[in-house]
């Protein structure tokens, strides 16, 4: 777990996660309270490892298992003669209770969604009730199969709702609670108050700032990198950005950063970004101009998993011949996320199936021998852009949207050509800049243009046109992991797809993706 990380020196609580769908959502929640918190799968976590990472508290999430079935998922009994405050949810407090000598039964009516929780017994006055019940009742979302039946010795009942006679129960003594409900969601509109109650009398107080964070992660990474010299790659999103800056403050210009020209960015982009690093910070800076190579490589190629290993593969030959460049880097900087982090630990044990293969992660490093730096790994993309801003970086560049490693090779379904390549980057341009027009950009996760591979009969003036057909593609998203489409007017949609068969020649008709993801994901490669 965290041991000598930039969040070792600050009070931790450990989430131990049973697979559910809103695990994320509760380390967020705290994460809002300046708790800093991890996720770990159950089977990853024994007594040992919660000794090693010494939290101050410990939550259950819920998960889809049943505590009935042979094998179900259980915490590590040792857990509970820790001393540690623990709250359990949902299948976490089935858990608690079928370890700590009470009943779960299945069978009964299955709730899912809202209800109504009171107050039972004398407890409005413990800690965990702060701020709640002034209204008598507070709204919860419930969802779960399986409820409990009989309590374990030491337990009391302390709400309830209609279906769920065990709504939230406690024994203060050993300061165990356990609600039946998902106080981390927002369609439990005072959830974030009992967790709140719940670490409060744990003894958090706050500590998890980004002005702290930075100190200790540049206090970390002048430790790991001692006199060597580490590269980066700038990609101009906004992780990578941070990551330069943050190590460059570690360790000054013993970092080299590598902006990549694969022929894939946007328009302007190399100069925006080779610009804003020359003009705000001294960080040595190669701008390498590889778009020979990588448009010389994926000529002809259409497959969309064969054009992201040409790309990984490129990026990987680009960076050895800089790593040497640079007197012999030992170490490579990398953006990686906590999303990121957990997506390969998850309760399956990640995703079985690869969707896409992100090349900016996987197999870089070994593959180069070099040692790597992640000083992001335990943030989530908003904390970044607070980082970001904590680093002084332009209020333009951390608020930018996502832009993917690849570029805009996966927004050319198929064959990528020059052609096709330069009318997407003005279309992609046409795009951004009416959406920043009409004031949406910072409402958007993601907005972009991807060129269709075909071509399409219409009519300008009073001519005929066979042009390419684009997709404009834009998103709402926490994290990119699920996303909504934008709900565009109709009067922003007329005017973008006039704007782009005017302004754009090769495109003579624009369609809107109205995809979530999933089933879509938001790249189309
Ligand atoms: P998808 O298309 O998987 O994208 O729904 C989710 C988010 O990830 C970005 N993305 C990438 N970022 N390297 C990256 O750095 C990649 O290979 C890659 N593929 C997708 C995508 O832009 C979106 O923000």
């Amino acid at each position: 777990m965290t041991q000598n990380s930039p969040t070792s020196a600050h009070q931790r609580l450990l989430i131990i996660d049973f697979g559910s769908q809103v695990t994320q959502l509760i380390a967020r929640r705290l994460r809002e309270l300046n708790i800093y918190c991890e996720i770990h799968p159950y089977q990853k976590v024994s007594a040992d490892s919660i000794r090693a990472m010494a939290p101050l508290a410990v939550i259950l999430s819920g998960g889809p298992a049943s505590v009935l079935d042979k094998d179900s998922p259980r915490a590590p009994q040792e857990l509970f003669e820790m001393g540690l405050p623990i709250l359990g949810i949902c299948y976490g407090q089935q858990v608690m209770m079928t370890q700590l000598g009470g009943k779960v039964e299945g069978g009964h009516h299955a709730e899912f969604g809202r209800a109504f929780v009171q107050p039972a017994g004398n407890h409005t006055s413990d800690p965990i009730f702060a701020g709640w019940f002034e209204n008598g009742r507070e709204e919860v979302w419930m969802s779960h199969g399986d409820r409990v039946t009989e309590l374990a010795p030491g337990f009391e009942v302390y709400g309830t709702s209609e279906n769920a006679p065990f709504a939230i129960i406690g024994d203060p003594a050993r300061r165990f609670y356990a609600v039946q409900f998902h106080p981390e969601v927002h369609h439990t509109p005072n959830g974030a108050r009992l967790l709140k109650n719940f670490t409060d009398l744990a003894g958090f107080t706050g500590d998890w700032t980004m002005a702290a964070y930075k100190d200790e992660a540049i206090r970390q990474i002048r430790e790991t990198v001692g006199d060597g010299k580490v590269i980066c790659g700038l990609s101009g999103g906004v992780d990578s950005s941070v990551t330069a800056v943050l190590i460059h403050e570690a360790i000054g210009d013993q970092l080299t950063c590598v902006f990549v020209d694969t022929g894939l960015m946007r328009a302007g982009e190399a100069d925006e970004v080779v610009g804003m690093f020359r003009d705000n910070y001294n960080i040595p800076l190669i701008h390498a101009d590889e778009s020979d190579l990588f448009l010389g490589a994926l000529d002809g190629q259409s497959d969309p998993e064969t054009k992201r290993k040409i790309i990984g593969r490129l990026f990987i030959e680009v960076f050895e011949k800089h790593a040497k460049s640079v007197g012999g880097a030992q170490f490579l900087a990398q953006g990686t996320l906590y999303p990121d982090v957990i997506e390969s630990v998850s309760f399956s044990g990640g995703p079985s199936v690869t969707i896409k293969s992100h090349h900016n992660v996987g197999g870089l490093p070994e593959k180069m021998g070099l040692k790597l730096v992640e000083p992001l790994r335990e943030l989530f993309k908003d904390e970044v852009r607070a980082l970001g801003r904590e680093l002084g970086l332009p209020a333009s560049f951390v608020g930018r949207h996502p832009f993917p490693g690849p570029g805009l090779a996966i927004r050319c379904p198929g064959e990528i050509t020059r052609e096709k390549l330069e009318i997407l980057r003005q279309a992609d341009a046409v795009f951004i800049d009416q959406i920043r027009k009409h004031g949406l950009y910072d409402k958007i996760w993601q907005a972009f243009v991807a060129i269709l591979p075909v071509r399409t009969v219409g009519v300008m003036g009073d001519g005929r046109t066979y042009d390419f057909a684009c997709a404009l593609r834009a998103v709402t998203s926490v994290d990119g992991m699920t996303a909504d489409y934008y709900p565009f007017s109709h009067e922003f949609l007329s005017e973008t797809a006039n704007r782009i068969i005017g302004e754009v020649r090769g495109i003579n008709r624009v369609t809107y993706d109205i995809t979530s993801k999933p089933p879509g994901t938001i790249e189309w490669e």
